[in-house]
């Protein structure tokens, strides 16, 4: 395994946590290069589940170097949350290494986020209320406290000292009822920063040592494809770049020290937070699958709208990324089902089309149309051990026809599929032929 990295191909939650962790035991050195704790990775390790939002999901495999890169944002009491947490369960966070260009997400832009949220009227982006959107803005304002200063106490207090107040006024001139005490604040940030002063160092140079070193890194990706700033459903989606492209300025390697693109797509479609989803489901149907995925947030514990698989979208993210293999997901929770569908076009205003538009309203209008298939029965946990052992022909024949057609129609190899919510329920297809 050279290097890798794995990004959602459609509106987030992929499953990518779990691909994530599956590739990390052939892994050294596990990054983040984007997004903060708006992600929320559940991985199960026997019958102890781990919920992450910062760090790496490969920080769960002993021995791994996990990076948080600087294209991450940072909530600094919410890292030392999930920190803690892990040590109270035994695992080790030696290997934790934060980037000190990485930007800190400071209470006011929580505050920020809640209110520029109860604003927008019609408009609602859905936000997960961590203070992403705000954080990154005054990373690009130049009005950012990256985590270098957080744990630099004098260079920390001048800075607050400025900031809180500016920010209080905006807080205020929005409406907002709660404001930020700078006493208050700037003693937690302070014990924040000193708690984390150990993690904080140069991960670019890290990095590019590992590089050198020709050493195993895995890139993880947050988030989706459809929530990419630039290229998502705009302003439905989140505030930094999640495809490929962001890899190398997110982490600080050069474009081409990556060798491996891997897009993950669940076998149907998942969104939360408001925006147009063409293939969405309503009822019975929504219900079924919403139940059986489990599709409540990580982060939120909001339900997830669900729709069929939607081709259009998983053409749109090969285009962006370069996927060299895909990852398919939760294929099992299709199981049981009479009749399964994916989108292969849109109409829009009678005519077919094949292509994202980046007008909304478009979008809106863009009617899927679907090929049908013939379903599978559930698969049940006694027999995924010899499915996965046995490879793929194992697979119920309706089911191959089904991955075989997304295959084709999306261009990239499916290189793994996921059976199962454990670890272990994954047929890996790399090195297998079919
Ligand atoms: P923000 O990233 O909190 O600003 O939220 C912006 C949009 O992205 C909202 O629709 C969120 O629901 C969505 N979003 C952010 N992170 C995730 C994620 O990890 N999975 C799914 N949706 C997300």
């Amino acid at each position: 395994m050279p290097t890798i990295a794995v990004i959602g191909s459609q509106w987030g939650d992929e499953g990518k946590g779990k691909i994530v962790d599956f590739l990390a035991e052939e892994a050294q050195v596990v990054v983040r290069f984007q997004g903060g704790n708006n992600a929320g990775h559940s991985v199960k390790v026997g019958e102890e589940l781990y919920k992450l939002h910062h760090l790496p999901s490969g920080i769960l495999r002993p021995g791994r170097l996990a990076v948080i890169g600087n294209g991450v944002v940072i909530d600094p009491g919410v890292l030392l949350g999930e920190i803690d947490d892990l040590k109270r369960r035994g695992k080790s966070v030696r290997n934790l290494k934060i980037s000190d260009r990485a930007h800190a997400i400071m209470p006011y832009h929580k505050l920020l986020d809640g209110a520029e949220e109860r604003l927008r009227k019609s408009g609602k982006v859905g936000t997960t209320g961590r203070g992403i959107g705000p954080a990154y803005s005054d990373k690009v304002g130049r009005l950012g406290i990256r985590m270098g200063e957080l744990v630099d106490e004098d260079v920390l207090r001048e800075r607050l000292e400025f900031v809180i107040p500016l920010k209080n006024k905006v807080l205020r001139a929005l409406g907002s009822e709660t404001v930020v005490d700078e006493k208050t604040a700037t003693m937690e940030l302070v014990d924040y920063g000193r708690r984390l002063k150990p993690f904080v160092t140069d991960t670019v140079s890290i990095l590019h040592k590992a590089i050198d070193e020709k050493k195993r890194i895995l890139f993880e990706g947050a988030q989706g494809t459809m929530l990419d700033i630039d290229h998502g459903t705009y302003p439905f989606v989140t505030s930094s770049t999640t495809v490929s492209g962001n890899v190398a300025s997110g982490s600080g390697i050069s474009p081409n020290a990556l060798n491996e693109i891997f897009g993950v797509t669940k076998a149907y479609t998942t969104r939360v937070g408001a925006g147009p989803f063409p293939t969405e489901l309503h009822g019975e149907l929504h219900e079924r699958i919403a139940e059986k995925g489990g599709e409540f947030g990580t982060t939120t514990g909001r339900s997830r709208r669900c729709g069929w698989l939607d081709l259009v979208v998983l053409r749109y993210a090969q285009a962006l990324n370069g996927f060299t293999g895909l990852a398919l997901t939760k294929i099992d929770v299709l199981g049981g089902l009479d009749e399964v569908k994916v989108c292969t076009h849109y109409k829009l205003d009678g005519r077919k089309s094949t292509r994202i538009p980046s007008d909304l309203r478009s979008l809106e209008r863009c009617e899927p149309v679907y090929r049908c298939f013939d379903g599978w029965e559930e698969l049940q946990r006694s027999e995924l051990k010899a499915i996965i052992k046995g490879g793929f022909s194992q697979l119920p024949k309706s089911l191959r026809d089904f991955v075989l057609f997304v295959e084709k129609e999306s261009g990239v190899r499916i290189a793994l599929i996921g059976l199962g919510m454990r670890r272990n329920e994954l047929l890996d297809l790399r090195r297998k032929r079919r």
